[in-house]
């Protein structure tokens, strides 16, 4: 979604801009801009809609602006189609102003209108052009950039991230937050603004986060912040302790190809610090059986993938905890009048710790008195710092829009957290939590042999990537791993496919299957498989195409009735998701690089979603 970049320093700004946003493309965009100031030449202002790429061969990879103060920008349209005007940075009527916004002001068009009765000509269609002519209209009244900043921002509602540089400030960049990330950044050539750490970590890796209210000024040699009452507010530093090379693809095709190769890696950062002596130790999360035996209901909530995760969470943990577990969408839990109380947990799951839907349904919950405990991938993004606890997974950068190694990640978290409460109760027999333990200690090893050999799956791809359409059949753990993987698919090749229930399937859907429909069987949770069978002898009497994924105990099983299979290892029935899912995200990869898509970048969607 939309990325923010801002530089004050001693270097010429549009490169760095430049090369900033290109680190922010990932996000999903569909149009650029920067504006850069210089004492000769003032504002200039250029954008552009499309790629990057447009907007950098228009200025010449930056050449052709002069200044060391800018803002830049990539856009996700919301308000207004996305074109050359739409496209951020905004700048005020009578040109002193310009912004760059991330988020969406509520009141805008009460506050256009308001404008426009004064006389304000308004040229673009967004809600962000708002802010920058009413930042106009407080400038003109108090004369302090600083002040009229706080008097606009009393005025908007909504949610924002701003980059602001003023004609009459010209060595200062402005920012403000309210629900949307901004990172500051402490150079050695001069300060950074963004929205991503990506977007900065090549020029710093010392980094403050802002808070909700707080208004940021930045000049080439100090960072000062003040809170929504202008008084100054002391920021802790952090450091990001990964480097410019995990956001490279570093020889790979794709990103996604890096990051599914990754997945072993990944799994191993995050269980490894948690597993000592046999038994699982969250130093984040600590409870005492007293305080878990009084939860009555548990929630998990998420969006996308990782709402996907909660899917084969709840099966685990319901196994594990005997405790009902209910899985809800941020965006339906928020509006739902829920029922939390103090005797609610209430697990949030999201990679980026941003998503907008997630981060309210977090704070909807607290208000009712839940616990919350959030399972995030960016360290100190917004859901990470909000939540009562925060167990990280230490899946590192995840640049590709369609997430791989923090859905992996997150899976195996949430399987040791499941472990640990369920210890605490008393609801797993000692012989089977051992068995859990040793069969995580396995699964990173077990992983990366099976990625040593993915011609199979490659193969398969080549073979059914003209389908128009996929489904992806299983029971219990295999119908929640197919959740994921008709998702993969349908993100990155834009084949239309379901994933359903088998048990399910001749309630309505069987009337889809005809002769040549591809079914992906999954048929990996032993206990079910023989019932799973006769679901896909149902299909296949129908007409349809199998292709199956199974464990290798029922490789021949399954042979004797799909037209292909792919098999992966055994491991514990709880851990089978974690190894089923890899092919299903290469395949969705595979299919997807025979039919000429953009993998990293498809169309349409945002890595980070900071709107509702
Ligand atoms: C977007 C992404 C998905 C992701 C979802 C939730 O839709 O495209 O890949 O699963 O947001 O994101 P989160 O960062 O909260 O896990």
């Amino acid at each position: 979604m939309c990325g923010i970049i801002g530089y004050v320093g001693r270097q010429n700004a549009a490169p760095v801009l430049l090369d900033g946003l290109a680190r922010m493309e990932y996000r999903g965009y569909d149009s650029a801009g920067v504006a850069v100031r210089s004492e000769t030449r003032g504002l200039q202002v250029k954008k552009s809609k499309g790629r990057l790429q447009v907007l950098s061969d228009m200025i010449h990879g930056g050449a052709d602006l002069e200044g060391c103060l800018g803002i830049g920008h990539t856009r996700w349209a919301t308000h207004g189609e996305p074109n050359d005007i739409n496209a951020h940075p905004h700048v005020s009527e009578n040109g002193a102003i310009a912004l760059v916004h991330n988020g969406i002001i509520e009141n805008y068009l009460e506050i256009k209108e308001h404008l426009q009765k004064l006389g304000v000509v308004f040229t673009s269609d967004t809600d962000s052009e708002v802010v920058a002519q009413l930042l106009e209209y407080h400038y003109n009244e108090c004369h302090s950039m600083l002040e009229a900043v706080g008097r606009c921002l009393r005025r908007i509602e909504g949610s924002y991230a701003l980059g602001i540089i003023c004609a009459d400030y010209p060595n200062a960049l402005i920012a403000a937050r309210k629900d949307s990330p901004l990172i500051l950044g402490f150079g050695e050539d001069g300060n950074y603004l963004a929205s991503d750490v990506t977007a900065i970590i090549k020029h710093t890796r010392d980094v403050a986060y802002m808070d909700d209210g707080e208004i940021a000024v930045l000049t080439a040699d100090s960072i000062d912040v003040f809170d929504d009452e202008l008084v100054p507010v002391e920021k802790e530093h952090h450091q990001v302790d990964w480097d410019v090379s995990a956001a490279e693809k570093g020889g790979y095709p794709h990103f996604m190809f890096k990051e599914i190769m990754e997945q072993p890696e990944a799994i191993r950062k995050t269980v490894s610090p948690r597993l000592r002596d046999g038994r699982v130790v969250l130093d984040e999360f600590q409870m005492t059986a007293e305080e878990t035996r009084d939860i009555s209901r548990i929630f998990i909530i998420a969006c996308g993938s990782s709402y996907h995760v909660g899917m084969v969470s709840k099966y685990n943990w319901e196994r594990l905890l005997r405790r009902p577990v209910e899985v809800c969408l941020a965006s339906e839990f928020r509006y739902s009048d829920p029922l939390v109380d103090d005797h609610t947990l209430v697990i949030v799951i999201s990679q980026s710790g941003e998503t907008l839907d997630t981060m309210a349904a977090m704070r909807e919950a607290k208000r009712r008195g839940g616990k919350t405990l959030a399972i995030v991938n960016v360290v100190g993004s917004s859901i990470a710092r909000e939540a009562d606890h925060v167990l990280y997974t230490w899946a590192g950068p995840e640049i590709a829009v369609a997430t791989t190694k923090a859905y992996s990640t997150q899976l195996v978290l949430m399987d040791l957290v499941g472990l640990y409460l369920g210890d605490l109760l008393g609801t797993v027999a000692p012989e089977e939590y051992r068995a859990i333990v040793e069969a995580v200690e396995r699964l990173p090893e077990q992983m990366q042999g099976w990625l040593a050999h993915v011609e199979d799956v490659q193969y398969f791809a080549s073979r059914y990537f003209n389908h128009a359409s996929m489904f992806f059949i299983g029971r219990n753990l295999d119908y929640a791993m197919g959740l994921e993987g008709s998702l993969k698919l349908k993100e990155i090749s834009y084949i239309h496919s379901e994933a359903y229930a088998s048990g399910e399937l001749k309630h309505g859907t069987i009337s889809l299957i005809e002769p040549g429909t591809l079914v992906v069987a999954l048929g990996t949770y032993g206990p079910l498989f023989d019932k799973f069978i006769s679901n896909v002898v149902e299909v296949k009497a129908r007409g349809a195409e199998v292709m199956a994924l199974t464990t290798e105990d029922f490789r021949e099983k399954m042979g004797k009735t799909a037209d292909a299979v792919v098999t992966v290892p055994n491991t514990h029935p709880i851990l089978q998701p974690s190894l089923g899912v890899v092919p299903l995200q290469l395949f969705a990869y595979y299919v997807a690089l025979q039919r000429g898509c953009d993998i990293d970048k498809p169309r349409n969607l945002a890595k980070s979603v900071t709107v509702e």
